[in-house]
């Protein structure tokens, strides 16, 4: 099959630069630090460390092993191997559809509360709580915001691998880290603060069931951009000198260290001013502000600064969760990058607005008991990641050559691999069944 130029990374760190990029995101500064308060602190961080580093590395190395091997996006990647599989990659597409449903919402609260840490968001410590849900249920302005944030992401997919995303992950994740550290070393300076440390790193069992292990499993897929064809499609743009071991390692704990270092930029500051931890979804968005509004006349900076932390991560993410779909669209439908952009970017832009109204006028629209938000989130991050991430194990398991994943691994045999037998061993058996028992687990519990 006669095949055009693809496009690719520019080099090894912008790669690694836009994979963290996509792996970091409101999954590390948004939710990480609500389900660890929500799920008791240091025990939660403990079993979401294990579902990372067992279960998250070795299907980040599949996908980009698989992507790389096939040079296609997730559907055509499944397709070229048996067309029976084509469901794989859709199921993916899908889901990208449906986080972008959701994810630009959050990225335009995150926008806004840039702007209002100047505008008087702090002045009333104690009527965040009500400003967060007055604003969020708001009909038009939060929508303002979603497009405003749309319209950026526009801009940088449009432009392409290399001069749009690469770029924008090579310039954004060094700020991101830099922000996170100004606001821990903030935090940690406050009286109080070692509470806020020993909640996240003693953990206490006494508080885990069922669920938080369920918990801990789809935040790991969710947070390492897995289960939908991410990493196979930024894996296609690999070229075939890269270290695919060392890759997946290098993102995988960089998506670590910085979900652990929200944690530390909130969790000190939030015992040192005597908030609660389990908050919830609100928690960034409702007690951050209140942190900041102890902080005296600085307070507006640092939680302008926080919130575009949080922004940027948002960014260097959702434009992966795009890229997904355009790359589809661009495989398969033999779309150009440009027209791939815009009409994706049109019907996720109308999934936000059915989310965005979930939130305030339309909250008595409910699909099987809860509204569109929670719907797209709910199905994503507990279900089809999961499912998504279980589907690629078993593909590459039991339907791909292990001689030509271990070609793909070593790099046609110049490189060493020492664990390969261990980690196919992983995808082949381990993951299956596992993902299999806590994905039953979710879909039994949501049911209910
Ligand atoms: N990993 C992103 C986050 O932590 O916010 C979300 C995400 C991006 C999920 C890309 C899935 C994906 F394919």
């Amino acid at each position: 099959m006669e095949q055009k130029e693809r496009e690719s990374w520019g080099s090894r760190i912008g790669f690694i630069m836009a994979a963290a990029g996509s792996a970091i995101g409101l999954g590390n500064i948004w939710r990480f630090p609500y389900l660890t308060g929500m799920n008791g602190g240091g025990a939660f961080i403990v079993i979401y460390l294990a579902c990372v580093f067992f279960i998250g590395l070795s299907i980040m190395l599949a996908e980009l092993t698989v992507g790389r091997r096939t040079h296609l996006a997730a559907v055509g990647a499944y397709k070229t191997n048996s067309k029976s599989w084509t469901f794989a990659g859709v199921l993916g597409v899908l889901s990208g559809f449906m986080i972008m449903g959701f994810y630009p919402v959050v990225g335009g609260w995150s926008m806004a509360y840039i702007v209002k840490s100047f505008t008087g968001l702090l002045s009333n410590p104690a009527a965040v709580g009500d400003a967060f849900g007055a604003f969020i249920g708001d009909p038009i302005q939060p929508l303002i915001w979603t497009v405003l944030y749309m319209l950026i992401n526009v801009y940088i997919v449009a432009r392409g691998v290399t001069k749009g995303i690469e770029t924008a992950g090579k310039i954004l994740m060094p700020m991101l880290f830099g922000l996170l550290i100004i606001i821990i070393i903030k935090g940690l300076t406050l009286p109080g603060s070692s509470a806020g440390l020993s909640f996240l790193f003693v953990p206490d069992w006494s508080v885990v069931n069922g669920n938080t292990f369920l918990a801990a499993l789809g935040q790991a897929f969710f947070s390492l951009s897995l289960g939908m064809g991410c990493m196979i499609t930024y894996g296609s743009y690999l070229n075939k000198q890269e270290k695919l071991p060392q890759n997946a390692l290098i993102v995988v704990t960089m998506d670590t260290c910085a979900a652990i270092l929200a944690g530390l930029a909130l969790f000190p500051a939030l015992f040192a001013f005597g908030l609660e931890p389990t908050a919830g979804p609100g928690l960034v968005f409702v007690v951050a502000p209140q942190i900041f509004a102890g902080m005296g006349g600085f307070g507006m900076i640092f939680s302008a600064f926080f919130f575009l932390a949080l922004m940027i991560a948002a960014l260097t993410s959702s434009v992966s969760l795009l890229e997904v779909v355009v790359a589809y669209l661009m495989d398969e439908r033999k779309l150009s990058r440009k027209s791939a952009v815009y009409g994706t970017s049109v019907v996720m832009l109308i999934l936000c607005v059915l989310s965005s109204l979930s939130l305030g006028v339309m909250s008595k629209a409910t699909v099987l008991g809860v509204g569109a938000f929670d719907f797209f989130d709910i199905l994503t991050d507990k279900i089809f990641l999961a499912i998504g991430g279980m589907l690629l194990a078993i593909f590459a398991g039991w339907f791909l050559k292990k001689e030509d994943l271990r070609d793909e691994l070593t790099n046609g045999g110049t490189l060493k691999f020492g664990l390969f037998e261990a980690w196919y061993i992983m995808i082949k058996y381990v993951i299956p069944v596992l993902i299999g028992i806590v994905a039953f687990v979710g879909i039994t519990s949501i049911a209910q």
